[in-house]
């Protein structure tokens, strides 16, 4: 039998030390607990044996409840009605010396949208902003603007990579002529967008984003707010072009993204796109990812139970930086598997150019939006783009 007996002194202490010291955790470390998470889970990425056939088509375990909410049924807010914006802001990640590139885009995206609507813009970087940045930066839009540092735990390489084992996965892809094979900072780019942007405490109070890159251009005046358009259509992840990734940057990706989710089924949304991205149910990725320097999307995806978990296995085998993992691999596996099909969206009619690629509006889109662009110029249904594939996944209802 046990018998009640009143807690000893020493371990009333033991309880009220540990809560003050939770408690003053939890306050001061409100922005890296992301960070912490992820080196708690050290990742067992099963072997292709141990894998799980789940099939993605036809979903019968049970949902988790919460998971369930947050694709299906969350929340919407009107557009407010003071300013009529959404709950959203325009986001660029940009260093002092992409300054010119920076002016370019903003400009760009200014004269075709937002000067009609002053979404406030948010400028981060790993190292404070100069005074002309800031200065050339203001005077380009009436919207209000913030600048940001990142916190070095979300840019730089972790002190549990191995860099020796870094480098080795550098002058591999070096050898294959990979992109960026060499880059530590692309990786580090790679690596805050796929998992850490979202939690930046300038973005903490929004909804809504739209990243834009130094460099862009945007072709079309834009008569709608696409940011009402997401809300209004329950849409929740949007892209304008889509292609296909080099194969070398991300070897062990896939096995790592089919661990996961034999692992953890219940994150798989019904109707999902997972055709997309697997022409044989999940068995290969075809490498086909929504081209994630333009994305208009709800940054409550990426802060949902499905995705911090996606991110965190993936980040936890290193690969971020052993190999080049993408963060358009990364969103649109994410955005493929753990949304319903239909909360995906192409955004035919924003014409955007990031060099060598563009999307120029075709037909009524074209004429309605006044845009500079070459119809003819247009990468939708060309080599390596995906988007055909994406349109195709709604045919099939019909
Ligand atoms: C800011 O607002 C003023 C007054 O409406 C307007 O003349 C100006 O063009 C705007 N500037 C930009 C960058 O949109
Ligand atoms: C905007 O969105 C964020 C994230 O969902 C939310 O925390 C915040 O309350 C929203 N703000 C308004 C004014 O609705």
């Amino acid at each position: 039998m046990l018998k009640w007996r009143p807690l000893g002194f020493g371990f009333t202490l033991f309880v009220v030390i540990s809560l003050v010291l939770l408690f003053y955790r939890a306050e001061d470390d409100e922005i890296t607990a992301p960070l912490l998470k992820t080196l708690d889970i050290i990742p067992s990425v099963l072997s292709d044996a141990e894998i799980l056939n789940v099939d993605w088509d036809d979903l019968d375990y049970p949902q988790s409840a919460s998971h369930a909410e947050a694709t299906h049924s969350r929340p919407e807010k009107n557009l407010d009605p003071i300013t009529g914006r959404a709950n959203a802001t325009l986001l660029m990640l940009t260093r002092n010396s992409d300054l010119d590139e920076a002016v370019k885009s903003i400009e760009s995206l200014e004269r075709t949208f937002n000067h009609a609507h002053n979404y406030p813009w948010i400028f981060l970087n790993e190292e404070p902003f100069t005074a002309t940045f800031k200065k050339r930066v203001a005077t380009l839009t009436n919207a209000s603007v913030q600048f940001g540092i990142i916190p070095r735990e979300h840019w730089f390489q972790p002190d549990w990579i191995d860099e020796e084992k870094a480098r080795q996965g550098r002058i591999r892809l070096q050898q294959f002529r990979g992109a960026y094979a060499e880059s530590v900072s692309y990786r580090n780019m790679c690596r805050f967008y796929s998992g850490f942007f979202f939690w930046h405490e300038l973005l903490q109070p929004y909804k809504w984003y739209w990243r834009v890159e130094p460099g862009v251009q945007f072709f079309c005046h834009l008569d709608f707010d696409p940011f009402a358009y997401m809300m209004e259509n329950k849409k929740r992840y949007s892209f304008t072009l889509s292609m296909k990734e080099g194969p070398r940057t991300i070897p062990s990706l896939w096995s790592t993204v089919r661990s996961f989710t034999s692992l953890h089924p219940q994150y798989l949304a019904r109707s999902n796109a997972h055709k997309f991205i697997s022409e044989d149910k999940g068995h290969n990725y075809n490498l086909c990812h929504f081209w994630s320097n333009f994305e208009i999307a709800d940054l409550d995806f990426f802060r949902s139970p499905a995705y911090t978990a996606f991110f965190s296995y993936l980040d936890g085998t290193g690969n971020f930086y052993y190999e080049r993992w993408g963060d358009a691999p990364v969103h649109s596996i994410a955005a493929s598997l753990f949304l319903p099909k239909d909360q995906i969206h192409f955004f035919g009619d924003i014409g955007y150019r990031h060099y060598p690629f563009q999307h120029c509006p075709q037909g009524d889109s074209w004429t309605r939006g006044k845009c500079e662009c070459d119809v003819e110029n247009n990468f939708d249904y060309q080599g390596d783009s995906c988007t055909g594939k994406f349109q195709a996944l709604f045919d099939e209802i019909v």
